[in-house]
């Protein structure tokens, strides 16, 4: 039961909840490719001192022809690909409400939140289809689960990651590809600098815990959920959030 000599793609990787779930996955003796529009090199150097193997790929998310030569040379370097991981993922810049939020914001938040994770189940699932199977995890929001203040595009692209990879998980069910999705609470990372102290306030005063999560708390279940004892979970959406949504 191991994921030992297997390679994950990691998007993100460069900050936060990907590069945890980058540092992990090396740990687990996995190939990591570690793919953002910046700092996955720090990260690989990060695995690459601590004894493991990654590549730094630098890739916008939004953009399919770059996720297509992603797939086609990990793909030459190392056969197969078990594990996907598509945390990637952006607040909105501006105020962020159904009456606020501008054209551009919007097209944004969507663009590399929910078309970025299209894009990368996309270009990865044909080559897991045919190793007989693969491990996907998207990351998407207990704002994708439950209302809250000022992040009006942000939950309604991470609800459609949700409904996105329940939608592949059921489809793709007998080709062994499994998908997931995480739903981190609030969590301390670079990306809480784009939201309002209101925001703030109002996730730690909500958790039950009383306290912000670390990205460590995220990466554990992410590959958790791409290790084969994890077989038989697909389509499942996993809200870790420090009890959060059991209110
Ligand atoms: N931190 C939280 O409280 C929290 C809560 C719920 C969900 N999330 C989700 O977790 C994921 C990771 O967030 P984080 O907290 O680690 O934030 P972060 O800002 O630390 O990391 C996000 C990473 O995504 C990269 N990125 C942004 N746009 C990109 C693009 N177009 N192409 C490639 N890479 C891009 C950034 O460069 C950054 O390295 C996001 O999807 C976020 O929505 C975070």
């Amino acid at each position: 039961m191991s994921l030992q000599g297997q390679t994950a793609i990691i998007t993100g990787a460069g900050s936060g909840i990907g590069r945890g779930t980058a540092l992990r996955a090396a740990r687990e003796g996995m190939h990591v490719v570690a793919v953002d529009v910046r700092n996955a090199e720090e990260t690989v150097k990060e695995i690459v001192v601590a004894g493991g193997a990654a590549t730094p790929v630098s890739l916008d998310v939004r953009e399919p022809e770059g996720w297509r030569l992603l797939v086609e040379q990990t793909l030459e370097a190392h056969g197969s690909i078990a594990f996907l991981a598509n945390v990637a993922g952006v607040v909105s810049l501006g105020a962020d409400t159904a009456v606020e939020q501008t054209d551009e914001g919007w097209d944004r938040v969507i663009a590399i939140n929910q078309t970025g994770t299209f894009y990368g189940m996309r270009a990865v699932m044909p080559a897991m289809i045919q190793s007989g199977g693969g491990a996907i995890v998207n990351v998407a929001s207990v704002a994708g689960l439950v209302g809250m203040p000022n992040v009006f595009s942000y939950s309604a692209s991470k609800g459609a990651v949700i409904a996105m990879s329940r939608q592949a998980a059921t489809e793709f069910a007998k080709s062994g590809v499994r998908v997931n999705v995480i739903c981190p609470g609030i969590i301390e990372t670079p990306i809480l600098g784009d939201i309002t102290e209101e925001l703030r306030t109002h996730c730690e005063a909500a958790t039950p815990m009383g306290r912000l999560g670390a990205p460590d708390d995220i990466a554990a279940m992410a590959v958790q959920l791409a290790r084969p004892e994890s077989a038989f979970i697909t389509g499942q959406v996993f809200p870790i959030d420090g009890g959060w949504t059991a209110q």
